[in-house]
């Protein structure tokens, strides 16, 4: 099989192709996901909630990141690995943003990294790809800004809302940004941004318009013992082994099944 690259996902935008992505933090998963024919392996700092046990990603160092990303670069041989930059390593100045990123990308064997915000960050994502780094944004429900936020909301259910998250698209778009994961944000309103845009989207509670879809692992093969979000699905239910959940997942994103309304906004 192909690996997969920055070009090839796009191609697959342009072709129809859905992009199937699941989050992974370690070697043994990360194979898997791999062999199964997963596109994105995403070490995503969800790893503060899902293998730290915190109620957000705000405690994730960036020591923390590259470490796990140097465990699923391990495993990873076809897909492509997105890493998130942690919660302040970027946020300051292009300068620490590239500081941090290409200790993700030199020591952590990140191929894409990934950091949250919009038109604030355009000047951080130009920077970057100035300098040789492949960027994905994520816009919507930013988790990083969860206080901001006031919880873990949907976001872009007003008419104003909507219009700055699609400006913030175009945004890092034309910053240069690979792909974008819109996370928590109305279905129709995450159908116009990803048909606005040449770069393909990720969504998680997106809905089935994006150009892909990623869930967190633990949360797709019920492992996580708190409550998990609506938009999310256990796949291991009806299958006999985590491989064959992941085979279900990834066939449910290609057909379009996955996500259906009740698990979209
Ligand atoms: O931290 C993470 O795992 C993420 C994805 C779920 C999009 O940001």
């Amino acid at each position: 099989m192909k690996t997969v690259t920055v070009e090839s996902l796009r191609s697959m935008k342009q072709s129809g192709e859905r992009i199937s992505c699941l989050t992974a933090y370690d070697y043994s998963f990360a194979s898997l996901l791999d062999r199964v024919g997963v596109d994105i392996i995403m070490v995503g700092d969800s790893l503060g909630m899902v293998m730290q046990g915190h109620d957000s990603t705000l405690p994730v160092s960036l020591k923390d990141m590259i470490y796990h990303s140097r465990c699923v670069a391990q495993g990873r041989s076809r897909a492509l690995q997105v890493v998130d930059l942690s919660f302040g390593s970027y946020q300051e100045s292009p300068e620490s943003a590239l500081r941090s990123a290409s200790r993700l990308m030199s020591k952590g064997g990140a191929q894409v990294v990934k950091l949250e915000g919009g038109a604030v960050m355009a000047e951080t994502v130009a920077f970057l790809v100035a300098r040789g780094i492949p960027v994905c944004g994520h816009l919507g429900l930013t988790p990083q800004s969860v206080h901001q936020l006031s919880g873990y909301r949907v976001q872009g259910k007003d008419d104003a809302s909507a219009a700055t998250l699609a400006t913030d698209a175009l945004a890092l778009e034309q910053a240069g940004a690979s792909l974008i994961v819109l996370e928590a944000v109305p279905a129709e309103l995450a159908r116009t941004i990803s048909e606005s845009l040449r770069i393909p989207t990720i969504g998680i509670g997106a809905g089935v318009h994006c150009d892909g879809q990623v869930l967190v692992l633990q949360d797709m093969l019920g492992l996580y013992p708190r409550p998990s979000p609506k938009f999310s699905k256990n796949f291991m239910q009806g299958q006999d082994g985590i491989e064959a959940a992941v085979q279900a997942y990834v066939d449910a994103v290609r057909s379009g099944s996955f996500p259906g309304s009740e698990h979209s906004f």
